[in-house]
């Protein structure tokens, strides 16, 4: 077993241990890939001014996101199919989050059911993230099973009415569970501890819809299945309907524009994420922390901005944070422990991370997250 000692330690392990068409779904961005890879690079553009003989002691990266605590503000994004990553992926995503004090964020096309995480849980809030699909009868019942197991907060995403182009996933025929092709069967069969862990749970397919909708008991490809169902439709007016059936903590997920973020705020959301959907989506936008200045100029004051897209390390954490993000998100970052090494390797993920941002903010002479701003920047480093 190697020794992980960084987000892209437990990459090159999920790598070698998953099917190479869950792999490449979550290593894979929009065409050319270059708003994936921007996410990325562009945080290592942006330079953190060292500070020295500042008293160090008594640090802490405690923080809150919409009002509720977090030992770091850092929270797991919500992500497609993590429960084909491992065996229930989603649940033991969900625990090891619980454990560390961070948010986790159960998306609509997880493998594992809302029910089921919540009682893996023990009735331990986590937050739901809706996708927005024809079926609207479908959409209030999957809002009243998230009251149900009384999530702390809806996640509504706004960028995904249409699907982006992913080339790997099409040329893989991603599906869940897997489609047995040739190719297919001959990967999987060198991946044994990984087909171990499927055999010996009943959740392979998507644990949030199939049988909760009418007419939709498999999927063919990912690509087909969602432009057949998701909303093309989904406007800012279902966002009025949304928060009023669920009545709690709401977040906007995927906005990249000031114009989107003004309306955002007034829609009456309590967070809104920048996020270019971890560069799946529109290949060309602007990675997100080139994006987040400009949105928290404007409407920083009015609501609590967040980010996510490329972040992989505390250091990346700590750059969001000090352009104005309450809280970041990581996706790719956890879904690389899950693969690996399962709860353990989330825990690892977080841990990475954490140690990470306690060290460069002390490094940056701070004690308290709370108290990072700008100031920990380089200036004219952080001007995309
Ligand atoms: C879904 O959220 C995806 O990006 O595949």
């Amino acid at each position: 077993m190697p020794v992980i000692t960084n987000i892209e330690d437990l990459r090159v392990l999920a790598k070698q241990r998953i099917p190479r068409m869950f792999y490449e779904y979550v290593d894979c961005g929009s065409w050319t890939e270059s708003t994936y890879h921007a996410n990325s690079d562009d945080f290592k553009r942006i330079k953190l001014r060292q500070r020295v003989a500042i008293n160090m002691e008594n640090r802490s990266t405690a923080s809150t996101m919409i009002g509720q605590k977090v030992a770091m503000p850092v929270a797991l994004a919500p992500t497609g199919l993590t429960g084909m990553l491992c065996a229930d992926g989603e649940i033991k995503a969900a625990l090891a989050a619980k454990k560390f004090g961070v948010p986790f964020t159960l998306s609509t096309m997880s493998i594992c059911a809302i029910e089921d995480v919540a009682k893996a849980t023990g009735g331990h809030p986590f937050w739901f993230q809706l996708y927005v699909m024809r079926d609207r009868d479908f959409i209030e019942r999957l809002i009243d099973r998230a009251k149900a197991a009384k999530c702390s907060a809806l996640m509504l995403t706004l960028d995904l009415q249409i699907i982006g182009q992913r080339h790997k996933d099409i040329k893989n025929g991603l599906s869940a569970p897997p489609k047995l092709t040739l190719p297919n069967i001959l990967n999987m069969m060198t991946k044994p501890r990984w087909g171990l862990g499927m055999l010996g749970t009943p959740r392979r397919g998507f644990g949030n819809i199939i049988g909760h909708v009418k007419g939709i008991e498999t999927m063919g490809t990912l690509s087909e299945w969602t432009a057949k169902q998701f909303d093309p439709a989904l406007n800012w007016g279902d966002v009025e309907w949304i928060k009023k059936r669920w009545g709690g903590p709401l977040i906007l997920k995927g906005i990249q524009d000031v114009e989107d973020a003004r309306i955002a705020v007034s829609s009456g959301a309590d967070a809104l994420i920048v996020s270019n959907h971890g560069g799946r989506q529109l290949d060309g936008a602007p990675s997100s922390i080139a994006a987040l200045p400009a949105i928290v100029e404007a409407v920083g004051k009015q609501i609590e901005v967040h980010m996510d897209g490329g972040i992989r390390s505390g250091q990346d954490v700590l750059k969001a944070r000090a352009l104005g993000a309450r809280g970041t998100y990581i996706g790719r970052a956890f879904n690389y422990g899950v693969g690996a090494l399962g709860e353990q390797g989330v825990a690892k993920a977080l841990q990475i991370i954490h140690k990470e941002l306690d060290l460069t903010m002390a490094f940056c002479g701070h004690t308290q997250i709370d108290r990072v701003d700008s100031g920990v920047l380089l200036p004219g480093s952080y001007a995309f």
